[in-house]
């Protein structure tokens, strides 16, 4: 496949794969991207995961239709891209590896060798010219990693993303929901944390004109791509993308979750244009934190347990602080039979979210819903669609 006459795309797509990074659901498979520019020098861009490196091999030298690569570019260390440079390295003995002073580091901690004589550092700004194709360099630390770069390709006007832009699924199956709602899991599981370090990389994206975006896992982005920048701009700066309310629950004996369903019910009676509703312990947690950033409200509901909360839930709460979750109202429904203390769990496990607002009305359920519990769900309704 070719992204454009010189640039060939040479990544493999993983449907083996269980979990990726080790946590996250990829139900439509995993890509890993890795890109070939053929010019008067030979560049490949990046390498593949451990369990590809005869496929991606084979498509290399397929796609060099006899000629030898003279660079290697190393855009990200993580394994899921850099697994296969020793073998590629020892394949083609001529090559060059082209990449961070921070990623020459890693390579001695992963491979107990940075390549010396065979390797060259590039920096911002710095250019490494094939011919008619220039790469300029633009570092990109924590996107995800500290090591991480760019490259833009001027004579084409790719941009070479690394993580960035990236979405969880296979190249090769369609994804009936089209690019956002994976890529925001992706974002938001794996890069959430670093929003700062995305508006840097953003900003200096801003100067180059870009035609196309290729990153290293999904789709490579051609039509729109203001779309895909404004989105990442929304994303990274932690911005309200979309109008609604999420219900994120845990329910033990189905108590709380009849809280939540008669929250949804009011608050769509209410007019509030969208109510997701999760069930920590059931549906995939990861969802919910998309979601949890995506929208601006979030009603957390769960039960006392073991003095503290339950475990799903703590669980919950953890993902969103350490990924920055700030900026958003949010609402607590606590239940418990003897001694309810979850909403004031919740409160300080979000402690150091910047920008909350806590809504005023706290539901408390004394093990089952009563007349007050029902009003009191009822005028929490009424406070977060007064907004
Ligand atoms: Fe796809 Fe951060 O590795």
């Amino acid at each position: 496949m070719f992204v454009t006459n010189d640039i060939a795309y040479i990544g493999v797509n993983d449907h083996k794969i269980d979990l990726f990074e080790g946590q996250y659901a990829v139900p439509l498979g995993m890509a890993y991207n890795s890109y070939l520019i053929m010019d008067e020098k030979t560049a490949v861009l990046d390498t593949m995961d451990q369990g590809f490196g005869d496929v991606w091999l084979e498509n290399l030298q397929a796609a060099l239709a006899g000629r030898q690569p003279d660079y290697l570019v190393v855009h990200h260390m993580e394994p899921d891209h850099s697994a296969n440079i020793v073998r590629f390295m020892e394949a083609y003995p001529g090559a060059t590896l082209v990449s961070s002073a921070k990623a020459f580091v890693m390579m001695k901690n992963f491979f107990g060798t940075d390549f010396s004589g065979r390797n060259l550092t590039v920096g911002e700004g710095s250019t490494l010219c094939l011919g008619k194709h220039t790469l300029h360099f633009v570092m990109a630390p924590m996107v995800h990693w500290p090591e991480v770069m760019m490259s833009y390709d001027d004579a084409d006007k790719v941009l070479f993303s690394a993580d960035g832009f990236g979405k969880f699924g296979a190249n090769d199956v369609v994804d009936p929901e089209g690019w956002a709602c994976e890529a925001r899991r992706y974002y938001f599981g794996i890069v959430g944390k670093y929003g700062m370090s995305v508006q840097a990389v953003l900003k200096k994206a801003a100067a180059l004109d870009i035609g196309i975006i290729c990153p290293l896992h999904g789709p490579v982005l051609k039509e729109n791509l203001s779309y895909y920048l404004d989105t990442y701009n929304t994303w990274s700066s932690y911005g309200v993308e979309s109008e609604g309310i999420v219900i994120a629950y845990t329910s033990v004996y189905g108590h709380t979750k009849q809280a939540v369903e008669e929250l949804k019910e009011l608050l769509l009676a209410r007019g509030c244009p969208k109510v997701t509703v999760t069930d920590l312990a059931r549906d995939d947690m990861f969802e919910a934190v998309e979601d949890a950033f995506r929208y601006g409200t979030l009603v957390l509901a769960t039960t006392t347990y073991n003095a503290d909360i339950f475990p799903f839930m703590r669980t919950f709460i953890t993902h969103l602080v350490e990924r920055g979750y700030q900026k958003r109202t949010v609402a607590f429904i606590e239940n418990g039979s003897w001694a309810p203390l979850a909403a004031k769990t919740m409160r300080g496990l979000l402690e150091k979210s910047k920008e909350l607002t806590f809504a005023e009305h706290t539901v408390k359920i004394l093990s089952a819903l009563n007349k007050e519990s029902h009003a009191a769900l009822a005028a929490l309704a009424d406070e977060l669609c007064a907004k």
